[in-house]
């Protein structure tokens, strides 16, 4: 037996130039080579002979109808490891019949070869394929001396040699670099979550699905301030909605939610929110909380070292009874905006776009965290001294590029890509900066807001009043207390 198997590797690792024409007719050489291409077909033709020579007609029966029930209860018992299977296999079967085949002329086609002495030519290595929602991801180890760039040159080349819209070149390490064939775009339908996974880690908090299908995370460790703006209805209360139902999950959270809007919007968060308070002609009231968030910032930026052992809040280990406190202010040009406010609620204005300026100043090392979503990004309805200071950016669908401008920075007008393109019926689709600073369009998941209201109904028992978190000091005689009339605390 240990001869015969010798035997076959030794045939089956003969040089194949070596073994042809009349020589390959009279070893059997090329009998071998047929069978070994047509591995499979004769493996699975061994094993129906097999079944039927051993039980019969039963055997062919269980042959026919074993392997796809045992799929079927893989896929009912554990969907992850059987979805995970079965995309290998269709990646390796892709990799080999449909792009190693094509591989060397669409390079030489492409002009990403390199031409050798002798008409013979180097193309990059094409290692394997992975299979994403997007489309197909081409993994390529660069020959030496290429880089990611000259792919990028070549995208709408590479488009048309593999016959899809779009091809974007990613960068995968040095030396590599991945092709993505974009065949669809995953951005354009709703993602509808029914659930929201709890957020055990703040430092990898999910947001958005990037348009490789993949989720966005980001790191609300030492981010002080976060600014997003659109057009009405673009999708910014239900982004920041879907943010929070993970987040207020974590009992080291805690969420203080001011809607500038005044309606109903954030009302499902009631029975989680430290504090909720939905006034928007009320200014006192509001102030009453921003106050409050300030006074708890003033206290531990005072105390937490000697307390605690740390200055830095995101040093320090997260305890539930040291919380992350998230502050959402929602159309935040409400109490930013003086224009058209009498002389009193000017006062309180200003008053309001003071504390909020300091927290997205000093926040972070207190473990505060401010978010303010508005309509109108610019610097009347927003003062700079709060966009400027604001680390994270997200733009939803805007109108002009001064409004674009306004949200990301100047980086946009350099960019392709804009949120003064998102069409008005892409509600959740907005513009980000990734962690290299380089723009890219990701979808918000939606939560409605029956969903939301359960989530936060079952996680009530981990809402704190911020005074629970020490005595806030409050500045002479402003009400820090949180109990003014149209505060639900
Ligand atoms: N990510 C999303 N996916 C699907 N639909 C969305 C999404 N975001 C918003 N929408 C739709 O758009 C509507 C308006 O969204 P909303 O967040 O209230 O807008 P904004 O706060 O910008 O005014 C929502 O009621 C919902 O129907
Ligand atoms: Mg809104």
């Amino acid at each position: 037996m240990a001869n015969v198997l010798r035997l076959v590797k030794m045939l089956l690792s003969l040089p194949r130039r070596r073994v042809n024409g009349v020589a390959s007719l009279l070893t059997g050489w090329w009998l071998v080579r047929l069978l070994w291409r047509l591995k499979a077909l004769v493996a699975a033709t061994l094993v129906v002979v097999f079944a039927y020579s051993t039980w019969g007609w039963v055997g062919l029966i269980l042959v026919a109808v074993v392997p796809p029930l045992a799929s079927l209860t893989w896929r009912a018992v554990h969907p992850q490891s059987h979805g995970w299977f079965v995309n290998r296999l269709l990646a390796r079967h892709r990799l080999r019949h449909l792009y190693r085949a094509r591989w060397d002329a669409v390079m030489v086609a492409c002009n990403l070869h390199r031409p050798l002495p002798g008409g013979d030519h180097l193309t990059p290595r094409l290692v394997t394929v992975s299979l994403a929602s997007v489309g197909d991801v081409l993994h390529v180890r660069l020959l030496d001396g290429q880089a990611p760039a000259d792919f990028t040159r070549q995208a709408d080349e590479l488009a048309h040699a593999f016959g899809v819209p779009d091809v974007r070149v990613v960068a995968a390490g040095p030396g590599r670099v991945e092709l993505v064939l974009v065949e669809r775009d995953v951005l354009a339908e709703p993602v509808i979550l029914d659930d929201v996974p709890a957020v055990t880690d703040l430092r990898r908090v999910r947001f958005a699905i990037g348009e490789d299908g993949r989720w966005r995370t980001r790191d609300y460790a030492n981010i002080a301030a976060e600014v997003g703006g659109g057009v009405p209805g673009s999708g910014k209360t239900a982004g920041e909605t879907s943010l929070a139902c993970g987040l207020i999950q974590n009992p080291a959270v805690q969420y203080v939610v001011i809607d500038g809007k005044g309606g109903e919007d954030w009302s499902w968060i009631t029975p989680r929110a430290a504090a909720y308070c939905a006034e928007d002609e009320n200014l006192e009231a509001v102030l009453a909380v921003v106050e409050q968030v300030h006074g708890l910032m003033r206290h531990r930026l005072k105390t937490q070292k000697r307390e605690r052992g740390g200055a830095n809040f995101w040093n320090l280990p997260l305890d539930p009874a040291h919380p992350a406190v998230f502050v959402v202010v929602d159309e935040v040009q409400t109490f930013t905006d003086p224009k058209g406010m009498d002389n009193d609620t000017k006062q309180l204005a200003f008053q309001i776009t003071a504390r909020l300026s300091a927290l997205v100043k000093k926040g972070r090392s207190a473990g505060i965290i401010t978010r303010l979503l508005t309509q109108k990004p610019t610097s009347d309805a927003l003062p700079t001294a709060i966009r400027d200071n604001a680390s994270v950016r997200t733009a939803w669908r805007v109108v002009t590029d001064d409004a674009a401008e306004a949200i990301l920075g100047p980086v946009v007008r350099r960019s392709d890509i804009t949120p003064v393109d998102i069409g008005e019926e892409m509600r959740g689709v907005a513009v980000v900066a990734n962690a290299a600073g380089r723009l890219e369009r990701v979808r918000f998941p939606y939560v409605d807001e029956h969903t939301a209201e359960a989530i936060a109904t079952r996680v009530a028992d981990l809402r704190r009043e911020l005074t629970d978190f020490g005595t806030p000091t409050t500045d002479a005689g402003e009400g820090a207390s949180g109990e003014t009339a149209g505060v639900k605390a």
